[in-house]
């Protein structure tokens, strides 16, 4: 896979971070099974809590497009444990490949197996 458009929408994604409380922003970008790439930054909250990652961001944009089936997420910081699980709604564990990327040219390749190993799914469910 290129991993070039992806790591450069989830750089440019972090300029659209809300992140007034951490200072710290994050940007994503999901390539869904249509080939299409979506964007996602953090937005924070005053109650803490209601913070939304910038992968779930993402995520949940490719979703409300229509989207179910997603390939790949590109992600300027290491994904939290809860964005993890939301990953594995829509992703195959063995081939869903998270780019950690701080560049175009410093990225580190996992499959969301190997950051989320024995996982529970939907299927357990069906
Ligand atoms: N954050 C993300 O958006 N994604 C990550 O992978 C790690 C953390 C956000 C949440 C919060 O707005 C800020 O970074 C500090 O935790």
């Amino acid at each position: 896979m290129d991993y070039a458009p992806l790591i450069a929408k989830s750089l440019e994604m972090r300029k659209a971070a809300y992140a007034p409380y951490s200072q710290f922003s994050v940007g994503a970008a999901v390539l869904a099974e249509s080939g299409r790439i979506y964007g996602g930054a953090n937005v924070e909250n005053a109650s803490y809590g209601a913070t939304v990652c910038a992968e779930r961001a993402a995520i949940f944009a490719a979703v409300n497009a229509g989207e179910r089936k997603l390939r790949a997420i590109a992600v300027t910081e290491t994904p939290c444990g809860v964005c993890r699980q939301v990953m594995r709604e829509f992703a195959d564990p063995k081939s869903f490949e998270i780019v950690v990327a701080k560049s175009a040219a410093d990225f580190r390749v996992f499959t969301l197996e190997a950051l989320l190993p024995e996982s529970f799914g939907p299927e357990a469910l069906a």
